[in-house]
Protein backbone atom coordinates (compact mmCIF):
# COMPACT_ATOMS: atom_id res chain seq x y z
CA UNK A 1 0.00 0.00 0.00
CA UNK A 2 1.30 3.19 -0.84
CA UNK A 3 2.21 5.60 1.86
CA UNK A 4 1.34 9.46 1.53
CA UNK A 5 3.34 11.64 3.96
CA UNK A 6 0.67 14.59 4.46
CA UNK A 7 2.12 17.71 5.41
CA UNK A 8 -0.24 20.77 5.82
CA UNK A 9 1.67 23.48 7.13
CA UNK A 10 0.95 26.97 7.97
CA UNK A 11 -1.80 29.43 6.44
CA UNK A 12 -4.07 28.40 4.56
CA UNK A 13 -1.71 24.98 3.96
CA UNK A 14 -4.37 23.22 6.45
CA UNK A 15 -7.47 23.91 4.50
CA UNK A 16 -6.39 23.55 1.44
CA UNK A 17 -4.54 20.24 2.37
CA UNK A 18 -8.09 19.12 4.06
CA UNK A 19 -9.92 19.30 0.57
CA UNK A 20 -6.36 18.33 -1.61
CA UNK A 21 -6.64 14.75 0.83
CA UNK A 22 -10.55 14.28 0.57
CA UNK A 23 -10.32 14.61 -3.38
CA UNK A 24 -7.20 12.11 -3.37
CA UNK A 25 -9.19 9.99 -0.84
CA UNK A 26 -12.12 10.03 -3.04
CA UNK A 27 -10.11 9.26 -6.43
CA UNK A 28 -8.26 6.44 -4.80
CA UNK A 29 -11.80 4.82 -3.28
CA UNK A 30 -13.33 4.91 -6.99
CA UNK A 31 -10.13 3.19 -8.02
CA UNK A 32 -9.78 0.44 -5.63
CA UNK A 33 -6.39 2.20 -4.45
CA UNK A 34 -5.39 2.11 -0.63
CA UNK A 35 -3.03 4.91 0.82
CA UNK A 36 -1.78 4.96 3.59
CA UNK A 37 -1.97 8.50 4.69
CA UNK A 38 0.21 9.94 7.72
CA UNK A 39 -0.02 13.71 8.74
CA UNK A 40 3.16 15.53 9.85
CA UNK A 41 3.73 19.22 11.18
CA UNK A 42 6.48 21.14 9.11
CA UNK A 43 6.92 24.70 8.73
CA UNK A 44 5.77 27.47 11.19
CA UNK A 45 4.16 25.10 12.62
CA UNK A 46 6.45 22.04 13.34
CA UNK A 47 8.89 25.65 14.40
CA UNK A 48 5.92 26.04 17.15
CA UNK A 49 5.98 22.92 18.27
CA UNK A 50 9.19 21.71 18.14
CA UNK A 51 11.43 24.37 17.52
CA UNK A 52 12.43 23.67 14.14
CA UNK A 53 10.96 24.08 11.52
CA UNK A 54 11.15 20.81 9.17
CA UNK A 55 11.44 17.87 12.92
CA UNK A 56 13.36 15.01 12.13
CA UNK A 57 10.72 12.58 12.25
CA UNK A 58 9.20 14.66 9.74
CA UNK A 59 11.74 14.48 6.98
CA UNK A 60 12.23 10.42 8.11
CA UNK A 61 8.37 10.17 7.13
CA UNK A 62 8.88 11.84 3.76
CA UNK A 63 11.78 9.87 2.91
CA UNK A 64 10.31 6.91 3.63
CA UNK A 65 6.58 7.83 1.62
CA UNK A 66 6.28 6.99 -1.62
CA UNK A 67 4.87 10.97 -2.35
CA UNK A 68 4.47 13.59 -0.25
CA UNK A 69 1.84 16.23 0.41
CA UNK A 70 2.35 19.25 1.32
CA UNK A 71 0.33 22.08 1.37
CA UNK A 72 2.27 25.73 2.24
CA UNK A 73 4.93 26.97 4.65
CA UNK A 74 5.78 30.24 6.16
CA UNK A 75 3.77 33.87 7.08
CA UNK A 76 4.77 37.11 8.42
CA UNK A 77 5.34 35.85 12.20
CA UNK A 78 8.16 33.59 11.24
CA UNK A 79 9.67 36.00 9.73
CA UNK A 80 11.23 37.43 12.47
CA UNK A 81 13.21 34.50 13.32
CA UNK A 82 16.54 35.63 13.75
CA UNK A 83 18.25 32.22 12.12
CA UNK A 84 17.12 32.75 8.79
CA UNK A 85 17.45 28.60 8.51
CA UNK A 86 14.80 28.29 11.07
CA UNK A 87 12.58 30.07 9.26
CA UNK A 88 10.14 28.01 7.18
CA UNK A 89 11.24 28.46 3.59
CA UNK A 90 14.85 28.21 3.98
CA UNK A 91 14.62 25.88 6.79
CA UNK A 92 11.77 22.97 5.60
CA UNK A 93 11.06 23.72 2.09
CA UNK A 94 14.45 24.17 0.46
CA UNK A 95 15.58 21.32 2.97
CA UNK A 96 12.89 19.39 1.98
CA UNK A 97 13.45 19.62 -1.74
CA UNK A 98 17.19 19.32 -1.51
CA UNK A 99 17.57 16.29 0.95
CA UNK A 100 14.62 14.39 -1.46
CA UNK A 101 16.62 15.17 -4.35
CA UNK A 102 13.98 16.70 -5.91
CA UNK A 103 15.62 18.59 -8.57
CA UNK A 104 13.07 18.85 -11.21
CA UNK A 105 9.95 20.92 -10.90
CA UNK A 106 6.84 20.69 -13.28
CA UNK A 107 4.38 23.19 -12.93
CA UNK A 108 1.12 22.94 -15.61
CA UNK A 109 -0.07 26.60 -17.11
CA UNK A 110 -3.29 25.97 -18.20
CA UNK A 111 -5.71 28.14 -19.25
CA UNK A 112 -9.58 26.51 -18.55
CA UNK A 113 -11.75 27.73 -20.99
CA UNK A 114 -14.15 28.44 -18.67
CA UNK A 115 -11.59 30.86 -17.16
CA UNK A 116 -10.95 32.53 -19.58
CA UNK A 117 -12.24 35.93 -18.80
CA UNK A 118 -10.48 35.70 -15.32
CA UNK A 119 -7.37 35.87 -17.30
CA UNK A 120 -5.81 39.35 -17.22
CA UNK A 121 -4.64 39.50 -20.99
CA UNK A 122 -6.82 41.08 -23.89
CA UNK A 123 -9.39 38.09 -25.27
CA UNK A 124 -8.02 37.83 -28.72
CA UNK A 125 -4.72 36.85 -27.12
CA UNK A 126 -5.64 34.08 -25.70
CA UNK A 127 -8.80 32.35 -27.31
CA UNK A 128 -8.14 28.90 -27.90
CA UNK A 129 -6.85 28.58 -24.55
CA UNK A 130 -2.83 28.42 -23.78
CA UNK A 131 -0.53 25.19 -22.31
CA UNK A 132 2.39 25.43 -20.66
CA UNK A 133 4.58 23.26 -18.94
CA UNK A 134 7.05 25.36 -16.74
CA UNK A 135 10.21 23.07 -15.75
CA UNK A 136 11.73 24.65 -13.31
CA UNK A 137 15.19 23.23 -11.95
CA UNK A 138 14.69 23.25 -8.33
CA UNK A 139 17.83 22.55 -6.20
CA UNK A 140 21.09 24.60 -7.77
CA UNK A 141 21.45 27.94 -8.72
CA UNK A 142 20.78 31.21 -6.10
CA UNK A 143 18.73 29.46 -4.02
CA UNK A 144 21.25 26.55 -2.62
CA UNK A 145 24.79 27.89 -3.65
CA UNK A 146 27.59 28.92 -1.01
CA UNK A 147 28.52 30.44 0.27
CA UNK A 148 25.56 32.91 0.99
CA UNK A 149 25.29 35.51 3.89
CA UNK A 150 24.81 38.87 5.13
CA UNK A 151 27.83 40.95 7.16
CA UNK A 152 26.61 44.46 7.78
CA UNK A 153 26.12 46.54 4.69
CA UNK A 154 27.21 43.56 2.25
CA UNK A 155 24.93 40.72 1.25
CA UNK A 156 26.07 37.56 -0.97
CA UNK A 157 24.13 35.11 -3.16
CA UNK A 158 25.92 32.63 -5.31
CA UNK A 159 24.59 31.08 -8.36
CA UNK A 160 26.50 28.15 -8.99
CA UNK A 161 25.46 25.28 -11.84
CA UNK A 162 26.60 21.88 -13.04
CA UNK A 163 27.09 20.39 -16.25
CA UNK A 164 25.11 17.51 -14.60
CA UNK A 165 22.75 19.60 -13.01
CA UNK A 166 21.73 21.18 -16.34
CA UNK A 167 21.70 17.91 -18.06
CA UNK A 168 19.65 15.91 -15.89
CA UNK A 169 16.48 18.89 -15.72
CA UNK A 170 17.06 19.31 -19.66
CA UNK A 171 16.18 15.70 -20.24
CA UNK A 172 12.77 16.01 -18.19
CA UNK A 173 11.93 18.91 -20.51
CA UNK A 174 12.68 16.80 -23.65
CA UNK A 175 10.82 13.63 -22.30
CA UNK A 176 8.12 15.82 -21.34
CA UNK A 177 7.74 17.77 -24.66
CA UNK A 178 7.81 14.40 -26.57
CA UNK A 179 4.57 13.50 -25.36
CA UNK A 180 2.93 16.76 -26.54
CA UNK A 181 1.66 18.03 -29.44
CA UNK A 182 3.72 20.55 -30.36
CA UNK A 183 7.31 18.87 -28.92
CA UNK A 184 8.84 21.97 -28.15
CA UNK A 185 11.37 23.01 -25.70
CA UNK A 186 12.37 26.60 -24.65
CA UNK A 187 15.43 26.74 -22.81
CA UNK A 188 15.41 30.44 -21.01
CA UNK A 189 18.38 32.09 -19.74
CA UNK A 190 20.35 35.10 -19.10
CA UNK A 191 23.44 33.90 -21.38
CA UNK A 192 24.26 37.75 -22.61
CA UNK A 193 25.53 38.11 -18.87
CA UNK A 194 26.05 34.81 -16.58
CA UNK A 195 28.07 32.20 -16.96
CA UNK A 196 26.11 29.65 -15.60
CA UNK A 197 23.69 30.74 -18.36
CA UNK A 198 26.34 30.20 -20.96
CA UNK A 199 26.72 26.74 -19.40
CA UNK A 200 23.32 26.89 -19.13
CA UNK A 201 22.88 27.15 -22.73
CA UNK A 202 25.68 24.93 -23.99
CA UNK A 203 24.40 21.91 -22.26
CA UNK A 204 20.96 21.74 -22.80
CA UNK A 205 21.76 22.37 -26.87
CA UNK A 206 24.08 19.28 -26.46
CA UNK A 207 21.43 17.18 -25.02
CA UNK A 208 18.83 18.73 -27.58
CA UNK A 209 20.99 15.87 -29.79
CA UNK A 210 19.08 13.04 -28.28
CA UNK A 211 16.09 13.77 -29.35
CA UNK A 212 15.95 14.77 -33.27
CA UNK A 213 11.98 14.87 -32.59
CA UNK A 214 11.77 17.66 -30.42
CA UNK A 215 12.36 21.58 -31.91
CA UNK A 216 14.47 23.55 -29.13
CA UNK A 217 15.00 27.54 -29.30
CA UNK A 218 16.74 29.17 -26.85
CA UNK A 219 15.18 32.77 -25.47
CA UNK A 220 16.54 35.41 -22.72
CA UNK A 221 14.62 35.61 -19.21
CA UNK A 222 13.70 39.20 -19.88
CA UNK A 223 12.46 38.50 -23.68
CA UNK A 224 10.63 35.11 -22.35
CA UNK A 225 8.32 37.53 -19.53
CA UNK A 226 7.91 39.91 -22.06
CA UNK A 227 6.78 37.29 -24.50
CA UNK A 228 4.67 35.40 -21.81
CA UNK A 229 1.62 38.04 -21.49
CA UNK A 230 1.97 38.83 -25.36
CA UNK A 231 1.79 35.60 -27.22
CA UNK A 232 1.18 33.21 -24.29
CA UNK A 233 0.09 30.56 -27.05
CA UNK A 234 3.20 30.44 -28.69
CA UNK A 235 5.06 28.40 -25.60
CA UNK A 236 4.88 24.93 -25.15
CA UNK A 237 7.62 23.20 -22.41
CA UNK A 238 9.89 25.90 -20.71
CA UNK A 239 12.76 24.70 -19.29
CA UNK A 240 14.71 26.91 -17.03
CA UNK A 241 17.17 27.23 -13.64
CA UNK A 242 15.69 27.54 -10.10
CA UNK A 243 15.62 31.84 -9.58
CA UNK A 244 13.79 32.00 -13.66
CA UNK A 245 11.75 29.34 -12.93
CA UNK A 246 9.86 30.82 -9.71
CA UNK A 247 9.09 34.58 -11.38
CA UNK A 248 8.08 33.03 -14.79
CA UNK A 249 6.09 30.22 -13.29
CA UNK A 250 4.06 32.59 -10.82
CA UNK A 251 3.78 35.18 -13.93
CA UNK A 252 2.75 32.16 -16.06
CA UNK A 253 0.01 30.82 -13.55
CA UNK A 254 -1.69 34.46 -13.15
CA UNK A 255 -2.09 34.29 -16.76
CA UNK A 256 -4.29 30.93 -15.87
CA UNK A 257 -6.57 33.41 -14.27
CA UNK A 258 -5.29 32.83 -10.63
CA UNK A 259 -1.28 31.34 -8.67
CA UNK A 260 -4.62 29.64 -6.47
CA UNK A 261 -5.18 27.17 -10.20
CA UNK A 262 -1.21 26.17 -10.26
CA UNK A 263 -0.39 22.86 -9.36
CA UNK A 264 3.33 21.24 -8.57
CA UNK A 265 4.69 18.09 -8.94
CA UNK A 266 8.95 17.99 -8.02
CA UNK A 267 10.56 14.83 -9.01
CA UNK A 268 14.12 13.24 -8.49
CA UNK A 269 15.08 10.15 -9.30
CA UNK A 270 14.60 7.63 -6.58
CA UNK A 271 11.65 5.11 -8.28
CA UNK A 272 8.21 3.57 -6.40
CA UNK A 273 5.97 1.26 -6.88
CA UNK A 274 3.73 3.40 -9.09
CA UNK A 275 6.61 5.28 -10.84
CA UNK A 276 8.67 8.23 -9.13
CA UNK A 277 9.35 9.71 -5.54
CA UNK A 278 7.88 13.36 -5.87
CA UNK A 279 6.63 16.14 -3.58
CA UNK A 280 3.27 17.63 -4.68
CA UNK A 281 2.50 20.96 -3.13
CA UNK A 282 0.81 24.11 -5.15
CA UNK A 283 2.60 26.51 -6.45
CA UNK A 284 1.28 29.99 -4.12
CA UNK A 285 2.63 30.45 -0.57
CA UNK A 286 0.46 30.26 2.60
CA UNK A 287 -1.54 33.62 2.22
CA UNK A 288 -1.81 34.19 5.84
CA UNK A 289 -4.03 37.27 5.00
CA UNK A 290 -6.73 34.47 4.14
CA UNK A 291 -6.20 31.79 6.49
CA UNK A 292 -9.70 30.39 7.90
CA UNK A 293 -11.99 32.89 6.25
CA UNK A 294 -12.89 30.08 3.58
CA UNK A 295 -11.30 32.24 0.91
CA UNK A 296 -8.37 30.15 -0.71
CA UNK A 297 -8.71 28.09 -3.38
CA UNK A 298 -8.24 24.57 -3.19
CA UNK A 299 -7.67 23.82 -6.81
CA UNK A 300 -3.87 24.11 -6.78
CA UNK A 301 -3.88 21.82 -4.40
CA UNK A 302 -6.30 19.07 -5.60
CA UNK A 303 -4.50 19.22 -9.04
CA UNK A 304 -1.29 18.74 -7.44
CA UNK A 305 -3.25 15.18 -6.03
CA UNK A 306 -4.04 14.83 -8.82
CA UNK A 307 -0.18 14.50 -10.11
CA UNK A 308 0.48 12.75 -7.38
CA UNK A 309 -1.56 9.94 -8.45
CA UNK A 310 -0.39 10.12 -11.89
CA UNK A 311 3.33 10.26 -11.42
CA UNK A 312 4.06 8.55 -7.99
CA UNK A 313 0.58 6.09 -8.00
CA UNK A 314 0.83 5.45 -11.45
CA UNK A 315 -2.87 5.67 -11.30
CA UNK A 316 -3.61 8.13 -15.08
CA UNK A 317 -7.02 7.40 -14.87
CA UNK A 318 -7.75 8.96 -11.44
CA UNK A 319 -5.49 11.69 -12.26
CA UNK A 320 -7.62 12.33 -15.11
CA UNK A 321 -11.03 11.69 -13.03
CA UNK A 322 -9.36 14.46 -10.87
CA UNK A 323 -8.52 17.19 -13.80
CA UNK A 324 -11.75 16.34 -15.03
CA UNK A 325 -13.70 16.70 -12.11
CA UNK A 326 -11.76 20.22 -11.88
CA UNK A 327 -12.82 21.62 -14.93
CA UNK A 328 -16.53 20.65 -15.15
CA UNK A 329 -17.08 22.37 -11.67
CA UNK A 330 -15.77 25.17 -13.11
CA UNK A 331 -17.41 25.09 -16.10
CA UNK A 332 -20.58 24.86 -13.77
CA UNK A 333 -19.68 28.30 -12.75
CA UNK A 334 -18.30 27.49 -9.59
CA UNK A 335 -15.48 30.03 -8.14
CA UNK A 336 -13.79 30.61 -5.15
CA UNK A 337 -13.28 34.60 -4.76
CA UNK A 338 -10.33 34.68 -6.30
CA UNK A 339 -11.12 33.41 -9.85
CA UNK A 340 -14.55 35.38 -9.58
CA UNK A 341 -15.53 37.39 -12.58
CA UNK A 342 -17.63 40.71 -12.24
CA UNK A 343 -20.71 38.61 -13.39
CA UNK A 344 -19.65 35.77 -10.96
CA UNK A 345 -22.30 32.97 -10.59
CA UNK A 346 -21.43 30.51 -7.90
CA UNK A 347 -19.33 31.75 -5.40
CA UNK A 348 -18.20 28.83 -2.94
CA UNK A 349 -15.39 28.63 0.20
CA UNK A 350 -12.62 26.41 0.17
CA UNK A 351 -14.42 23.67 1.56
CA UNK A 352 -17.33 24.27 -0.93
CA UNK A 353 -15.10 23.46 -3.30
CA UNK A 354 -13.41 20.48 -2.24
CA UNK A 355 -16.99 18.99 -1.62
CA UNK A 356 -17.35 19.60 -4.93
CA UNK A 357 -14.77 18.57 -7.07
CA UNK A 358 -14.77 14.99 -4.60
CA UNK A 359 -18.69 14.85 -5.02
CA UNK A 360 -17.96 14.61 -9.20
CA UNK A 361 -15.04 12.22 -8.39
CA UNK A 362 -17.23 9.70 -6.82
CA UNK A 363 -20.21 9.81 -8.49
CA UNK A 364 -19.51 9.99 -12.12
C1 LIG B 1 7.68 28.39 -4.85
C2 LIG B 1 7.83 29.35 -3.71
C3 LIG B 1 9.11 29.02 -2.98
C4 LIG B 1 10.23 29.08 -3.98
C5 LIG B 1 9.41 29.91 -1.77
C6 LIG B 1 8.31 29.86 -0.75
C7 LIG B 1 10.75 29.58 -1.15
O1 LIG B 1 7.83 30.66 -4.17
O2 LIG B 1 7.55 27.19 -4.62
O3 LIG B 1 7.66 28.85 -5.99
O4 LIG B 1 10.67 30.17 -4.35
O5 LIG B 1 10.64 28.04 -4.44
MG1 LIG C 1 7.37 30.86 -6.22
Amino acid sequence: MPTIAVLPGDGIGPEIMHEGVKVLQAAAKKHGLHLDLHEALVGGAAYDATGHPLPLDTLDLAQRADAVYLGAVGGPKYDKIPDPNLRPERGALLPLRQKLGLYANLRPCVLYPSLASACPLRADLVEGGFDILVVRELTGGLYFGQPKGWDGDRALDTCVYTRDEITRIAHVAFRAAQVRPNRRVLSVDKANVLETSRLWRETVTEVAKEYADVILSHQLVDACAMDLVRRPQSFDVIVTENLFGDILSDEAAQLTGSLGMLPSASLGERKVDGGTFGLYEPSHGSAPDIAGTGQANPLATILSGALLLRYSLGAEAAARDVEDAVSRVLQGGYRTRDIMEADHRNHVTCRQMGDLVAGIVMHD
